[in-house]
């Protein structure tokens, strides 16, 4: 363990789910740095400064706990921007980027704007001398823009240096905390080795130092991206298998451990499931789409597109295999939807598969219970563009018998409501509650013939079928 004395003020600009909980461990490993994390959304500061630590902005488990310990000791969380560049020896830049929405690129490169805003507000309020750290992924080279905007400002009378260094957040939604005390490794790329050092010695505090990777800006920077694009092409690969399995007979679980337990391939992110959601996988593998493109490498894009391509493709088949299983038709039928974040764990729903899945069902017509255990519902009706309306009766004769082929939803507060009345179930988050449901006692408030369609392979299969229930479940086929 080393001691730090030359930083003593550490300020991150963003407030989001990769400063928060990143500035949260690091002022709660390193109480003798001040820590303040800057936002421009007051909302948000509001809410990470209420005293009621479960009305944090970001659920994330364990981050209450480490926000308890650190807050008011060595971690603020303020608007003033400007006040804590000045006082800060290194700057975290940890804003979004999400992918542009028009203009050139639009669609698959990433949005600087907000990251050359803040490079702009550093350069006009830094004092002595700063150490920027870039925490948002980026795409590679963006590290040069910062320098430039850091170096073009008009020298004010007291003499200032800047020294850019990339340190990637590997951090997982729902594992956030244990990702950040115990990192599979820390990396920093930088050009001035007494920068890094800097950096790697606030790490060092609780990460072993063999784990605490150095390589220049750019690989630093692609890095993240590969890493992502990696995962992502692990899941449109094993989604792919999930679907010949079940035009097969083969039993995509079986195929993944199978194939899992080869040290080379390894267990981990191999479950099929409706297709990756996240604020990063899509954005990353796009931004490196473009990023190939741009350095004139087309064959490269293309085949990094085919990733995202496949994962498109693998939500709207859900969505379709649902309605031919229902007769070919969903309007009027009332679906229940179990699980509307990305992933369990989170109340994120950022890319989830649910919206597209959701949506394709909506524009079919179908009336959409759904339930979540996070997920505000007003999350829920922006993600769908569509308000949401009240519970109908579960045995409303007129309404559910509907054929105008109006689409609504409503959010249902427990699972039971949700299954209420249905034609069908389908699971689409892997939420621990959806894993023990009690299927003898939901199947008689369906209406039959009735379908589960576990999207997530979470359901115990002879529970569903021996409750009567017809039952579907990802990459399995009929044997
Ligand atoms: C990911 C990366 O894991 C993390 O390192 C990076 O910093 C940010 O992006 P995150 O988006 O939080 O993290 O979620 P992750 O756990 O990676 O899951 C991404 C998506 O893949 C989810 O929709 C999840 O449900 C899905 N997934 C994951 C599967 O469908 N099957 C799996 O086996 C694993
Ligand atoms: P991430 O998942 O990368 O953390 P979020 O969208 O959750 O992204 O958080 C990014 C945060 O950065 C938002 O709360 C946004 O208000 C904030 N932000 C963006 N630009 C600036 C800026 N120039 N100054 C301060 N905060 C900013």
């Amino acid at each position: 363990m080393s001691s730090n004395p030359n930083i003593q003020t550490i300020c991150c600009i963003g407030a989001g789910y990769v400063g928060g909980p990143t500035m949260a461990v690091i002022a709660d490993r390193c109480p003798d740095i001040q820590v303040t994390v800057v936002d421009i959304n007051q909302a948000r500061i509001d809410a990470w400064n209420d005293s009621d630590l479960s009305k944090l902005p970001v659920y994330e488990p364990g981050l209450d706990v480490v926000v308890g310990r650190a807050r008011g000791r060595n971690l603020h969380f303020s608007t003033g921007v400007d006040e804590a560049i000045a006082n800060a020896d290194m700057v975290f830049i940890s804003v979004n980027t999400p992918t542009k929405t028009k203009g050139l690129g639009a669609g698959q490169a990433s949005d600087l704007r907000w990251v050359e805003a803040c490079a702009r507000q550093v350069a006009k309020s830094a004092k002595g001398h700063t150490i920027v750290v870039e925490k948002s992924t980026l795409p590679v080279r963006t590290a040069e823009a910062v320098k430039a905007i850091l170096a073009s400002v008009d020298q004010p009378s007291e003499p200032r240096s800047f020294e850019v260094l990339s340190n990637p957040e590997f951090l997982a939604e729902g594992t956030a905390i244990r990702d950040l005390d115990n990192p599979d490794r820390v990396l920093i790329g930088g050009e001035d080795p007494a920068a890094i050092n800097e950096l790697a010695d606030i790490y060092g505090r609780w990460v072993d130092q063999e784990k605490i990777l150095r390589t220049n800006l750019w690989s630093s920077e692609l890095s993240k991206l590969t890493a992502n694009a990696f995962l992502a092409q692990r899941l449109s690969s094993i989604n792919s298998v999930a679907a010949l399995c079940e035009a097969t007979g083969a039993d995509v679980r079986e195929v993944s451990r199978a194939i899992g337990t080869d040290s080379r391939i390894g267990p981990k992110f191999l479950q099929a499931g409706p297709g990756f959601g996240g604020s990063c996988f899509q954005k990353d593998i796009l931004n490196l789409v473009y990023l190939c493109r741009h350095f004139g490498l087309p064959d490269v894009a293309d085949y990094w597109e085919s990733v995202v391509l496949l994962n498109t493709w693998q939500q709207h088949r859900i969505a379709r295999l649902v309605v031919q299983k229902l007769f070919g038709t969903v309007t009027g039928k009332r679906l229940a939807i179990l699980g509307f974040a990305f992933k369990a764990d989170t109340n994120d729903t950022r890319e989830a598969p649910a919206i597209r899945i959701c949506q394709d069902l909506l524009e079919e017509g179908a009336q959409l219970a759904i339930h979540d255990p996070r997920v505000d519902p007003v999350q829920i009706s922006r993600d769908l563009k569509l308000t949401a309306s009240h519970a109908p009766e579960a045995d409303a004769g007129p309404t559910r018998g509907s054929l105008s082929g109006e689409a609504t939803w409503w959010p249902s507060p427990d699972v039971a409501s949700a299954i209420n009345g249905s034609d069908a179930v389908l699971i689409l988050t892997e939420w621990q509650q959806y894993k023990q449901l009690d299927w003898r006692s939901l199947a008689p408030l369906m209406r039959k013939p009735a379908w589960v369609f576990d999207a997530r392979g979470v359901a115990e299969p002879k529970d569903v079928v021996s409750a009567g229930l017809k039952f579907w479940r990802v990459g399995e086929g009929d044997g």
